[in-house]
């Protein structure tokens, strides 16, 4: 029996790509049903570079700095991503906002993580916000991504408590625990055709799982341990 081909996944990053590494980590498994083939960052600073570097990935800068305008960013962007022959694209700390017509391009074929439970605390300082707001539950979400900013359809979530002396820094640590676990589980299932974006929504499509076994990782089959 042959292998199926593993999917052609490009990264985008801004900065330290911890999120990144945690889908390359993932990606090595030979299960695994996608491959990165490319980390691309608008930062020609940004230190997940290095790390992919040093893993053999392709890199590339486009540096939103040289362009006039977002859209002429995004046409360069779209034309890299197209050079490495991706097909889908994990936005991973990519601080970036796209308009409408470069999601679109990608539309159902890109997935972003965001460091909250979605829909509440979009945009920045996540974790500030839910100290601010005093909740006992915060964490993490894979989305597809949409025009509408931190909007799009959500995959899955992992969950984190929020402890009574809790600062910005020690939350901002259990959730990245979580978002290292949830976002290759979501890449998985978005590669594997398992999940998919269907009417607004992300269908688990063979989800061998229950219903909520979508909260939170681990999940079995997923080498997430
Ligand atoms: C992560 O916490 C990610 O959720 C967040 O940036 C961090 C990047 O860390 N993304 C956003 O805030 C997007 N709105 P990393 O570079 O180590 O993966």
């Amino acid at each position: 029996m042959t292998a199926r081909r593993r999917k052609r996944v490009a990264v985008l990053i801004s900065g330290r790509g911890s999120n990144m590494a945690a889908l390359m980590e993932a990606g090595k498994r030979p299960d695994c049903p996608y491959e990165i083939v490319a980390v691309i960052s608008n930062r020609p600073d940004a230190k997940g570079l290095e790390t992919a570097q040093a893993a053999s990935i392709a890199t590339a800068v486009v540096d939103h700095k040289a362009f006039d305008s977002r859209a002429a960013f995004e046409e360069v962007l779209h034309e890299t991503l197209l050079s490495f022959g991706a097909e889908l694209v994990a936005c991973a700390g990519f601080m970036r906002i796209m308009t409408a017509g470069f999601v679109q391009r990608w539309e159902g074929r890109m997935l972003n993580i965001h460091p909250s439970l979605l829909p509440l605390f979009r945009g920045l300082h996540t974790h500030r916000r839910a100290l601010e707001a005093g909740v006992r539950v915060h964490g993490a979400t894979v989305h597809f991504v949409t025009a509408e900013l931190d909007g799009g359809p959500i995959i899955i979530q992992g969950a984190v408590p929020v402890l009574p002396d809790d600062d910005e820094d020690a939350l901002a640590a259990r959730v990245l625990r979580v978002e290292h676990r949830i976002y290759p589980a979501a890449l998985w299932q978005v590669a594997a055709g398992a999940c998919r974006l269907k009417g607004g929504r992300a269908i688990m499509n063979g989800w061998p799982f229950d219903e909520e076994a979508r909260l939170i990782a681990p999940v079995a089959n997923i080498p997430l341990s």
